[in-house]
């Protein structure tokens, strides 16, 4: 098999340089998070997790993180590959090498954390770009048109459902339709027929589970975010992630799954911290010792970090 020459050392550097990148995300993602254990009903979380998803700077980042997966794995592989094909026989005898033990196992806990993101984006980052259902929230103001209001005030004025209240207006200009002329009714039908379509919208702020502050309306299903979508394309429906987390490590299956990632990650990370400031020739002896020491900080921060979340939301803290 004959891959492109490129020298292994340029490999290594480019494998570091996103890698150094993946670190600073994890650091990110992981403060985030933390605000779904805030007992606040998703108002930071579900806030930041709306700037994220309506900022086109971050929708940018968004992009070249995901680019940035994509080289990390395919620039390993092919680093193991050309590695391979350079010694197609092996070591007839095992080097006992001074190696960490995590650089060993990189590969292995490697192939569980891709494993992980496919369950993982399933679970959320599709469900953002409309490859999975899952449960969508939306501002109740952006849902506030005239139509809507007007059928609210009526529904509430006459204790009647906005389905109802549009019936009984097309009664009435049943009624007195032979008393109108022809430019007086396709005025009268147009506005009933926008009522109309206001009905849905109406309806589901009417049986709206809102959030504390009334801000959203939450625990969306997929058929009303698609009726929203239909009706108002502009409204901004989106995925309630923080219910989605909750819901999601409440069950054991998951916090364990979960779980088992970040030992995966413990170690990748344990390993990939020193080794890429020594790939990038950041290191030397003088500070070896305090890159050792924020390694080790770093990672037990990150997965910690993480690991508290499926851990607190299952105990019910
Ligand atoms: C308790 C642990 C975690 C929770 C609750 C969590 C939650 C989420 C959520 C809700 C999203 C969608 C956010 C959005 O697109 O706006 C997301 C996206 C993502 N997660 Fe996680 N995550 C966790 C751990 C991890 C870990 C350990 C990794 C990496 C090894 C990771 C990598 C990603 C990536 C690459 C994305 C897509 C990029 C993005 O949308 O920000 N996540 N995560």
């Amino acid at each position: 098999m004959q891959l492109p020459q490129i020298h292994s050392i340029t490999k290594k550097m480019l494998v570091a340089c996103v890698g150094a990148f993946l670190l600073l995300f994890l650091l990110f993602h992981m403060t985030a998070n933390l605000f779904i254990l805030r007992h606040d009903d998703g108002a930071w979380y579900s806030a930041f997790c709306h700037f994220m998803g309506t900022n086109w700077v971050v929708k940018i980042f968004e992009v070249i993180l995901l680019g940035v997966v994509a080289l990390h794995i395919l620039l390993t592989l092919w680093l193991v590959v050309t590695n391979r094909l350079a010694r197609p026989t092996r070591y007839q005898q095992r080097q006992r090498s001074k190696t960490h033990p995590g650089s060993k196992l990189m590969m292995w806990t490697g192939i569980l954390i891709f494993a992980f993101l496919v369950m993982h984006f399933c679970q959320f980052y599709f469900v953002k770009i409309g490859w999975v259902k899952g449960e969508y929230m939306v501002e109740v103001e952006k849902l506030q048109t005239e139509e809507v209001n007007t059928l609210m005030q009526y529904s509430v004025q006459n204790q009647m459902t906005p389905a109802d209240v549009v019936a009984g207006i097309e009664s009435q200009m049943a009624m007195y339709a032979d008393q109108l002329s022809e430019e007086e009714q396709a005025e009268i039908e147009a506005n009933i027929a926008s009522l109309r379509d206001a009905v849905p919208v109406a309806d589901l702020i009417a049986q709206g589970q809102f959030s504390q502050d009334r801000k959203w309306i939450r625990h969306l299903d997929y058929s009303q975010r698609q009726m929203l979508k239909q009706t108002m394309p502009k409204c901004g429906v989106e995925p309630d992630f923080y219910y989605m987390c909750r819901e999601l490590f409440h069950n054991p299956l998951m916090v364990i799954l979960y779980l088992i990632a970040f030992v995966a990650l413990f170690f990748h990370l344990r390993h990939a911290f020193p080794s890429a400031f020594q790939t990038l020739g950041l290191n030397n002896y003088k500070y070896n010792t305090a890159i050792e020491i924020c390694g080790q900080a770093y990672t037990w921060l990150i997965t910690l970090g993480f690991a508290a979340v499926p851990i607190l939301v299952y105990l019910g803290l």
